[in-house]
């Protein structure tokens, strides 16, 4: 079978059309960049052809290089395609629609002129998986559009629309979008003959507000401070466009490539890298239906106006979908609208959204009384309090109101998805839907499949999570589904430890190192430590096994809740939000120790990160054992986007095989004997662990 033909040239009306077709996106995988050398060739060398259009086949011009290539050997670089655009005789013209982003924006830099449809997005991302352009961007963007706008692009990797772009520079001009490519050749005969040849590369015009600025650098660099702590990817960048400003541009090109070759095979590459895959992979559901495209969701409604329920309506309005929110009085719903009112003043206030949005936000929540109200809806997410007879009855109702093929979702974060299946007459319709809190917020939605519930049901939620700009992961119906349940022991070691001697603010300040925006005992103080105390009660009179967590409960007795009473984990001044240590939390932790018999001794910070976490991937492969989530790299997705996990760390899982499966299963097992049941090692892990194999592979142990 020959290769496919990733890459054509063709001429009409006297100019050469290079048309990329690498399916899905037009990475620059093999082939592409040879492909393109090759018609850039053609061309020149043509008589009848008087200038070239580089144009994209399918839904994009070029996402970028192709991301599963790095860390392999390449035959080509970026930087040699470009050079040939760069270096072409005749013009050249981008005509860009979809995505030019990372290599795909440089080819288009690299090209004489460039054009755009409305709707297209340009971008240099590569710092999102830990690496710089390395095919010129950092040197060609800042000589474009100035090194301010280049380094704030480059360092956020943010997708900037085509009217933004035509404002900054990067794109000559708008075109219509029915007929690119027509256009880009009616745009390439008109310059066809204009001389000299604009290049990206011989500007230097924009270069100079770095001198009239010269500590925007160092400026940057501060800025990014907390948010890039632990990174080299960012830094790297603002130090490409500060080279662009201070060297020649071949000089500025070799910096570049030193310091993409830096980044390449860096720990933090690799990890991000993995995160994005994991990302793509997570939206797969075995047993689907293949190419199943569910309807789309053209309205939604919400049972349940409290906090939650106004935050998961949020999330549909701010992503254009008409929503009803119904609670069963008036009173309940006023209050609900007025939360949603007042939560988006307060994001136009910070200036994350204009006034103009929410004005065009608000009108898309409608507020109903009644069951009948919503029958219509492609969706309903049920947000009721979280017991059992009340969700029961809601299922019922909607299943007698709903039109045939709604999806009907649950928000529960606790109570089997059966159990309210069971209530209608289509319980394969019936998934639960766990978004996190703040909903409008949080990215993740965790979607849970009950015994019933069929792939359609799930392939329909997991788009519609994507719809409204969430990260989807499915899980079984187990108690606490698979991203709490996962994150449970995590949150029994950190309060066991204190009883053994460590304090909140060392372990906080250990996971605040590791890469977590916040410590765990600090975001407890931000919920509540009150929420998980009624929980932690219940189970206690369930389960005479059960391992009570005295510190946190003593608190709650005491009073002290959080942020929210001016004291829980640490104390807090009026009006500030700033953590201060207490010794009224040590003499408490003394006490318990004391009264339990319990030795104290220090902790390195090396065992904290290690207890917590290595609790967490035992429970991990617990879930996946049971069949409870698809793939370890699910589990990763949810605490990438659920939990704060840093991100250039991979992921729970990733993060496992980096200490590795054989070092954990021994540890494990040593505080097995230590600490007795909780730790049991999973069967998962033992399989794993023994024959030294990777963790972050592992899959459901049966089907879901
Ligand atoms: N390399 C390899 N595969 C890629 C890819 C890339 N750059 N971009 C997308 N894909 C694949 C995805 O893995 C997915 O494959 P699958 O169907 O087998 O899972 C498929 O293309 C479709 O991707 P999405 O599901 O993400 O499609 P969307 O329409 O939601 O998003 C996108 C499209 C915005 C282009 C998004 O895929 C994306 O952000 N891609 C990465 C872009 C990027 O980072 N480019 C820079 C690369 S690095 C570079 O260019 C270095 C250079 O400086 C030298």
């Amino acid at each position: 079978m020959s290769e496919p033909q990733v890459v054509r040239y063709d001429v009409e009306d006297g100019i050469g059309v290079i048309t990329v077709d690498n399916p899905p996106v037009n990475a620059l995988g093999p082939g592409v960049r040879e492909g393109i050398i090759d018609a850039v060739g053609r061309g020149n060398a043509d008589p009848g052809v008087a200038a070239m259009v580089l144009i994209g086949a399918g839904r994009s011009f070029i996402a970028g290089a192709d991301i599963r290539q790095f860390g392999k050997a390449r035959t080509l670089t970026t930087g040699q395609s470009t050079k040939a655009l760069d270096e072409s005789a005749k013009p050249v013209v981008a005509a860009i629609h979809g995505y030019a982003l990372g290599g795909g924006l440089e080819h288009a830099l690299a090209c004489n002129y460039r054009i755009a449809v409305p709707t297209a997005k340009v971008g240099l991302p590569e710092v999102l998986i830990g690496i710089l352009p390395g095919g010129g961007g950092t040197q060609r963007l800042p000589r474009l559009i100035g090194p301010k706008a280049a380094m704030e692009m480059i360092v956020s990797g943010r997708h900037v629309p085509a009217a933004e772009a035509k404002q900054l520079g990067i794109v000559d001009e708008l075109v219509d979008d029915k007929d690119l490519r027509g256009a880009a050749i009616r745009f390439a005969k008109g310059i066809a003959s204009k001389r000299p040849l604009p290049r990206v590369r011989d500007k230097s015009d924009r270069l100079a507000e770095a001198k009239a600025d010269p500590g925007m650098f160092e400026a940057m660099r501060k800025s990014i401070a907390r948010k890039a702590r632990n990174q080299k990817a960012p830094y790297h960048c603002i130090a490409a466009v500060e080279a662009a400003t201070k060297e020649p541009f071949e000089q500025g090109l070799e910096t570049e490539r030193r310091l993409f070759a830096e980044l390449e095979n860096a720990d933090e590459a690799k990890a991000l890298r993995y995160a994005f895959f994991a990302e793509r992979e997570v939206a797969k559901i075995p047993g689907a239906p293949k190419d199943y495209k569910p309807p789309r969701i053209k309205t939604a409604a919400v049972v349940g106006a409290g906090t939650m329920g106004g935050g998961i309506a949020m999330c549909f309005a701010d992503y254009g979908i008409p929503v009803k929110i119904m609670d069963a009085t008036r009173e309940t719903l006023d209050k609900g609208l007025q939360r949603v009112r007042d939560n988006y003043a307060v994001s136009v206030k910070r200036g994350s959204i204009t006034q103009a949005q929410m004005d065009e936000r608000l009108p898309r929540i409608q507020a109903v009384e009644r069951y009948e109200d919503i029958a219509d809806c492609d969706v309903v997410v049920e947000v009721v309090f979280e017991r059992v007879d009340v969700k029961k009855e809601v299922f019922a109702k909607l299943d007698a109101v709903m039109k045939p093929g709604a999806l009907l979702l649950s928000n529960s974060s606790a109570i089997d998805t059966d159990i309210m299946a069971n209530m209608t007459n289509r319980p394969q319709d019936v998934a639960g839907a766990h978004f996190f809190a703040p909903a409008n917020v949080m990215k993740l939605c965790e979607v849970v499949k009950g015994t019933k519930t069929s792939n359609e049901t799930i392939v329909g939620a997991m788009q519609m999570g994507r719809d409204v700009g969430k990260i989807s992961a499915v899980a079984g119906s187990c108690d606490g589904f698979a991203a709490n349940r996962s994150r449970a022991p995590f949150i029994t070691e950190m309060m066991l430890m204190l009883e053994e001697g460590a304090l909140p603010e060392q372990i906080d300040k250990v996971m605040v190192d590791y890469g977590y925006p916040m410590g765990p005992f600090a975001v407890n103080d931000l919920s509540g430590l009150d929420i998980s105390y009624d929980t932690r009660k219940r189970r206690a009179a369930a389960d005479p096994n059960y391992r009570k967590l005295h510190v946190p409960d003593r608190l709650v007795e005491m009073g002290r809740k959080g942020q929210k009473t001016g004291a829980g984990w640490y104390r807090y001044e009026k009006g500030d939000r700033t953590p201060h240590p207490d010794e009224v939390v040590k003499s408490v932790i003394a006490d318990v120790a004391k009264e339990f018999g319990i030795e104290q001794r220090t902790f390195t910070d090396d065992e904290i990160l290690r207890r917590l976490l290595l609790a967490s991937v035992n429970e991990a492969c617990k879930i996946l054992e049971e069949g409870k989530a698809y793939r370890a790299s699910d589990i990763d997705v949810m605490w990438l986007h659920g939990f704060g996990f840093p991100r250039y760390r991979g992921g729970l899982m990733y993060w496992a095989d980096t200490v590795g499966s054989k070092a954990i299963l021994d540890q494990i097992s040593e505080w097995h004997e230590r600490y007795g049941a909780r730790w049991r090692p999973s069967n998962l892990l033992r399989e794993i662990g023994e024959k030294g194999g990777v963790l972050r592979e592992a899959k459901a142990g049966v089907p879901l």
